[in-house]
């Protein structure tokens, strides 16, 4: 897709925003991914051309950082996190559940272009192991069946909650979010909850508190 004057427009308003124009690399990537569901060859070079670095450059932070893709994503981005705890509480299990529902494997996109399945690394969220991530939205504690009703849902066009942010918008949405963070869905969804904090519990409990943080000329 031939990358627009209005886009080209957006890309060069990300880069005022940073003192250096390169910095606005990344966010511009996932700028193009938002309107083309991947990150093209002629993506790069238009975003190369905002930010003054050449196409080459560029490449590398898209090869690089495998939240972006080389080939259409489709529809609804599903990882499963097969990380060494998820993968202890049934991650994998959940992962191969997932894999024969949607006759895919790690990174590929169903023929019909409706999902792309991705095994993930940690996603800091072990507190709430097994974890999948739809459109990088947490969906926590799942279990193999779980996770494929989550699909099923998807499938049949109804609404999937996050566990913990906002209802779940589509791969092509969130890669806007990642270009322009103030959606304002912020505050949506349960940010904290008990298990996130039972190890703060505890320590109350037992009297224990962090040892406290140095000022100016107490280092050392
Ligand atoms: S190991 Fe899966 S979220 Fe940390």
């Amino acid at each position: 897709m031939a990358i627009s004057d209005s886009t080209r427009e957006q890309m060069a308003e990300l880069a005022a925003r940073y003192p250096r124009p390169r910095s606005a690399l990344m966010p511009m990537l996932h700028l193009v991914q938002s309107l083309e569901g991947e990150v093209t060859a002629e993506g790069i070079a238009a975003c190369a051309d905002a930010v003054g670095v050449s196409a080459a450059e560029a490449t590398a932070v898209a090869s690089f950082y495998t939240m972006y893709k080389r080939r259409p994503v489709g529809e609804h981005h599903i990882g499963v996190c097969i990380n060494t705890l998820c993968g202890l509480l049934g991650g994998d299990a959940v992962y191969e559940a997932v894999s024969d529902r949607l006759g895919v494997g790690h990174n590929e996109a169903t023929p019909d272009g409706k999902f792309w399945l991705e095994r993930i690394e940690c996603q800091a969220a072990c507190t709430h192991a097994p974890v999948m991530t739809v459109d990088w939205e947490y969906v926590d504690d799942v279990t193999p069946a779980s996770a494929v009703e989550v699909v099923d849902r998807l499938e049949r066009g109804e609404q999937v909650l996050s566990t913990r942010g906002p209802a779940v918008r589509g791969f092509r949405a969130t890669e806007h979010t990642l270009a322009y963070p103030d959606d304002g869905l912020a505050g949506e969804g349960t940010l904290v909850d008990a298990k996130m904090l039972a190890g703060l519990a505890v320590a109350r409990e037992r009297g224990m508190s962090a040892p406290g943080v140095p000022t100016a000329g107490q280092e050392g």
